[in-house]
Formats: C-alpha cells, sequence, structure tokens
C-alpha cells in the first residue's frame, strides 16, 4: 500500500493492486440526464462489472450481492454461487449474524481475496472509538480476511464521532480500503463532514424505483460521496415484481422488472448490491450492461417514486 499526499486536509492512502480485475480498470461516470457513460480502459475484462472510482482512488464495483437474511450453508452457498457466477462486490454486516457463513463461501469459492471487493458495517451497539475498534477485529476474523475493503458505520447512532475516529485509524494502518456510512440522512453527513480528517467514500441508502432519494442523491454528489442502494428491489415490497409499468417498459428491452430496476440504478451512477437465494436470478441480476434504458423510459420510471420509505418499521 502506498501513501497518497494529503490535499484538502484529507489524508488518503491508496492500495497498490496486483494482478486484480479491478487493477487498472475505470469508468469514467458521467452523468448528464440520467445516463452513465462508461469508458472502461483495456485491461476491463469484457464480462466482468464495471467499476466506479471511489473518493480515494479505489475501485467498486458497481453491482454487487447483498446477504441480509442469508444464514448457515443458505448463505454459504448463496455466496459461493454469486461469486461463481460473477459477482466480485460482497455486502455484509455485523447485525446480519452470517459474517462466518459469507467466509466460508468466499473461501469455497476459491477465488483471489484482491478480486473481491467485501463490504461489512459496524452495528450501533459496537458505537465509540475503543467498540469500534473491538467490532471491526470480531467482523474480519469471523469472516476470515486480513482487510475489508469497505467498512460502513450502519447507522447514525451512538458514538458516531469516536467510531468515525476509529474507523479513520483502521484505515491509515491499512486494514480497510475504504470507510464511510450508512443510512445517513444529508444533515447528518454534515455533522460527520465537520469533524471527519477522511471523507466518507460511500453511504449505503435505501434506494429503489418507489423511493429514489433525489435529495441525498444531489448532496453525495455534492460532497463526492457514493451512492449504493440497499433493497435495490424494495426487497420485494409494493408490489415491485407485478408492476405493470416496469412490465412495459421490460418487454420493450426484451429484459425483467429485476433488470430494468438495476439498469435504471446503473444509469443513475449507484451502485446496487440485490440480494438473491437463487442461482438464476443472480445470474439475471448480472445481465443489465446490455441494454440501455432511453430517456423517456428513465423519466417513466422517475414517477414511480413514493419518497416514502418502504421499510418503515427500520425508522
Ligand atoms: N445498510 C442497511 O441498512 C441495509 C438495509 C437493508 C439491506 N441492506 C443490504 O442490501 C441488500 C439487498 O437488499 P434486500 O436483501 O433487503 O432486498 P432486495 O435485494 O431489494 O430484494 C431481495 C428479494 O428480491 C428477490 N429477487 C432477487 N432477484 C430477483 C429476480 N431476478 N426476480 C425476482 N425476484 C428476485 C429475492 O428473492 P429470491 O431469493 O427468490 O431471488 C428476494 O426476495 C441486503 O441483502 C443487504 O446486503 C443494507
Amino acid at each position: 500500500m502506498e501513501k497518497k499526499n494529503q490535499s484538502n486536509g484529507i489524508t488518503r492512502r491508496r492500495f497498490v493492486q496486483t494482478g486484480s480485475v479491478f487493477a487498472a480498470s475505470t469508468i469514467f461516470l458521467h452523468l448528464s440526464g440520467n445516463k452513465v457513460f462508461g469508458a472502461l480502459n483495456s485491461t476491463q475484462t469484457e464480462n466482468s462489472i464495471p467499476t466506479v472510482t471511489l473518493n480515494n482512488g479505489i475501485p467498486m464495483p458497481i453491482l454487487g450481492f447483498g446477504t441480509h437474511s442469508l444464514k448457515g450453508a443458505t448463505c454459504e452457498r448463496c455466496v459461493s454461487e454469486a461469486i461463481s457466477v460473477g459477482y466480485r462486490l460482497l455486502d455484509t454486516a455485523t447485525v446480519y449474524g452470517n459474517e462466518e457463513f459469507v467466509g466460508a463461501g468466499i473461501k469455497q469459492s476459491g477465488i483471489k481475496r484482491e478480486e473481491l471487493f467485501i463490504t461489512s458495517k459496524l452495528w450501533v451497539d459496537d458505537s465509540g472509538y475503543e467498540s469500534a475498534k473491538e467490532a471491526f477485529e470480531t467482523s474480519i476474523n469471523k469472516l476470515g480476511l486480513e482487510y475489508l475493503d469497505l467498512y460502513l458505520i450502519h447507522r447514525p447512532r451512538g458514538d458516531v464521532k469516536g467510531s468515525w475516529k476509529a474507523m479513520e485509524e483502521l484505515y491509515e494502518e491499512g486494514k480497510i480500503r475504504a470507510i464511510g456510512v450508512s443510512n445517513f440522512e444529508p444533515d447528518q453527513l454534515d455533522d460527520l463532514m465537520t469533524y471527519a480528517n477522511i471523507k466518507p467514500a460511500v453511504n449505503q441508502i435505501e434506494t429503489h424505483v418507489f423511493f429514489q432519494q433525489h435529495n441525498s442523491y444531489e448532496v453525495l454528489k455534492k460532497y463526492e460521496v457514493q451512492m449504493e442502494a440497499w433493497s435495490p428491489f424494495a426487497a420485494g415490497r409494493n408490489g415491485i415484481f407485478n408492476n405493470q409499468t416496469l412490465t412495459d417498459i421490460g418487454k420493450k428491452y426484451n429484459k425483467s422488472i429485476a433488470q430494468v430496476s438495476l439498469r435504471w440504478h446503473y444509469q443513475r451512477g449507484i451502485v446496487a448490491i440485490p440480494r438473491s437465494s437463487q442461482k438464476a436470478h443472480m445470474i439475471e441480476n448480472l445481465d443489465i450492461f446490455d441494454f440501455e434504458l432511453s430517456k423517456s423510459d428513465m423519466q417513466t420510471i422517475a414517477k414511480l417514486d413514493l419518497n416514502i420509505t418502504q421499510f418503515p418499521e427500520w425508522e
């Protein structure tokens, strides 16, 4: 790992990557009229997933695999299958209670560690400087890993300032390649920015066609914080998989509702982490890079926004 210069008071570290699929892959996201213009360089393998470059220079796959509610042998199988069909970004969290199974699935896949992008999250009960450090060690031990690619504060609760300090130190020590947050509203992000020495690289928030998060989208762009969508299918709520608008749009491109939804995230430049326990769905969800939703279809999908969470029980 090499250390980059300090700029604007922000210390940044860059991992030197060797032999990784992501080593030299770059996507230049130019967001205009809800379109993403991706320029992948020549070392990008043909079937690999495009990456976004985080604000510390680290490439992150724009499509990954979620593991919420996957447990035990099912989790292990799903993670291993997801990797086998092409996913490289895996999302877990202490509170999911499945880090050891995610780790076992990774091991089972036989893939090289440096080809993966592994995210875990610090739970509310572990907030604070000392607790955050301990929780991080527990997470990597359960996962069987020496470092994480991304570590997020799961929710803006408890001693966020102490947690962030611990995460900054772990980042400086090279144990985490990028640090970020989850479920932070714009004002909570503003607050973090007042004391952070290292800017968060990512904010993972609920985002799907029924909750499009236009305000956060603009604020995150302003701060150069990558937006990541959790529950990109609203976990099936509000009848998403029977939605007539999405069905009609899908028919034009010979794509499913799931594929239209994920393509909509991609064209907004948002990282998405769909979960599936079925290999056929995992494959289907990766098959979104060979078509482009028209401007008018993007506008039609924009009208599906209810601008309200589909998970009120988590508020
Ligand atoms: N940071 C946070 O606070 C937070 C909160 C929630 C979630 N997350 C993360 O975000 C990830 C994704 O969210 P999620 O797990 O809530 O739900 P989701 O990805 O929005 O939806 C998962 C559901 O969609 C179904 N599905 C997947 N692909 C499909 C397809 N092609 N056709 C039809 N159905 C399909 C799955 O069923 P099958 O299994 O049958 O395919 C499953 O029931 C989580 O796993 C977790 O990693 C983070």
